[in-house]
């Protein structure tokens, strides 16, 4: 990820303490971030905090000789590739939308050229005055973003919409935002999900996978500029926007989808977790419950991802390598056995990672021996982070 400034205003308001969490998540994307904070926003919350989690000085509304303000609040300016300002008081807005430079944070906003996005958190009743949704209108028509509030319990006990957007939703929209377009170009298959291997009409074998990992690639890449085919086990996922989704059942069904359309692929990534048998016969009725014992025969489904790397030729193959134990000695037998370009290698017996959690923590290897540790996170963020890595250290090496 690009070294990218993203500078954050700060206003006075409770919410000011969820800043430190979007500021953190910022900084672990990547992002080189600067806080600005008002005099009201140093009451709620010590300008060390965000010093401290920024790992950058702390601009606060406070006297300061001339020559060092008017210094700091044009480069601070001229630095932002983005401008946040959450939360974002009414005072904010007003001054905002009415010229009025006379703190460091408006001041620097107006002399910023960069795209500004503004989350506002206020009183319901303060949101729907009609002075305060003027202003909001008045920054929309001059391109300013609006990050909406959520509708909810208000610190001032009120319910109602003007709590500040969740911290996910700020986080998402700055990295949507703020998307490289490095895929531009680039043909992406993915195949995500369970398979469904039937063994009668009503029963089937199958695996708690529920398809986040695949659909957060697919998303990501489609963002990034490139062209997305999902090939989807079942999954209760809605198609990801802008991605061609293909939705199957069984692994020979995902099998003949990927022939379908690996030709067309530059990138082919297997996030599925493919059934590996399925049952020799699937009854066409229901089976009843007869004998004591019932013997089932299973046979090989194809592995999907070792077969297109028979003839893979120069396009980039990826793997998922789900392990139970030992995940790298397993992962790196994987890479070479599917004739890989680069091994996605999770342990899925964590609790809070691998099969339908919302967050993962991996390791991936290439075939050069590279290794790379991802922590804990959530599946959007270790996607951008897999998607980084490709484009790094795969698409750019081969260039
Ligand atoms: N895979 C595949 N087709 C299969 C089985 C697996 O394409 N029939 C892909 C998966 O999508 C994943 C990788 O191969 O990217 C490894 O899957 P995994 O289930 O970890 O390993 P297996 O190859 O099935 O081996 P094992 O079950 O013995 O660990």
């Amino acid at each position: 990820m690009s070294q990218q400034n993203i500078v954050v205003g700060v206003t006075g308001g409770i919410a000011a303490y969820k800043m430190v969490d979007v500021v953190s998540q910022l900084r672990k994307a990547g992002f080189n971030v600067h806080v600005i904070m008002t005099a009201n926003a140093s009451q709620f919350i010590n300008p060390l905090t965000f010093q401290t989690i920024s790992q950058n000085a702390v601009m606060v509304d406070q006297f300061q000789a001339p020559s060092h303000w008017d210094v700091r609040h044009i480069s601070m300016a001229d630095k932002a590739d983005l401008f946040l300002i959450a939360p974002a008081s009414a005072n904010m807005i007003g001054k905002i939308a009415n010229g009025i430079a006379d703190d460091m944070l408006s001041t620097t906003v107006m002399a910023t050229t960069a795209p500004v996005l503004i989350a506002p958190a206020m009183n319901v009743h303060m949101y729907e005055n009609e002075i305060v949704q003027q202003n909001i209108n008045r920054l929309k028509a001059l391109g300013y973003q609006f990050i909406d509030p959520e509708f909810g319990r208000l610190a001032c006990g009120y319910e109602g919409k003007g709590r500040l957007a969740s911290n996910d939703v700020i986080v998402n929209t700055i990295l949507e935002f703020n998307c490289l377009k490095d895929l531009q170009g680039q043909k992406v298959l993915i195949t995500a999900g369970p398979t469904r291997e039937h063994l009668d009409p009503v029963r089937f074998f199958s695996n708690p996978s529920t398809g986040k990992m695949g659909y957060a690639l697919a998303s990501q890449a489609g963002k990034r500029g490139a062209s997305v085919t999902l090939i989807s086990g079942p999954s209760h996922l809605p198609d990801p926007k802008d991605v061609n989704t293909v939705r199957v059942q069984t692994a020979q069904q995902m099998y003949e989808a990927v022939l379908e359309h690996e030709c067309d692929a530059d990138i082919i990534i297997g996030a599925a977790a493919v059934a590996d048998y399925r049952p020799v016969q699937q009854a066409a009725q229901k089976i009843k419950k007869a004998q004591d014992e019932l013997t089932l025969t299973l046979v090989k489904n194809p592995d999907i991802l070792r077969e297109i790397g028979k003839h893979k030729n120069n396009r980039i193959l990826v793997g998922f390598a789900a392990e139970t134990h030992e995940p790298l000695k397993y992962g790196l037998e994987k890479l070479v056995k599917k004739n890989l370009d680069l091994i996605v290698i999770n342990n899925v017996s964590d609790s809070d990672a691998g099969f339908a959690v919302d967050t993962n923590r991996v390791v991936l290897m290439d075939v050069e021996g590279n290794e790379e540790k991802i922590e804990l996170t959530s599946k959007q963020q270790i996607a951008i982070a897999i998607w980084d890595y490709i484009v790094k250290h795969l698409i750019n090496k081969e260039a």
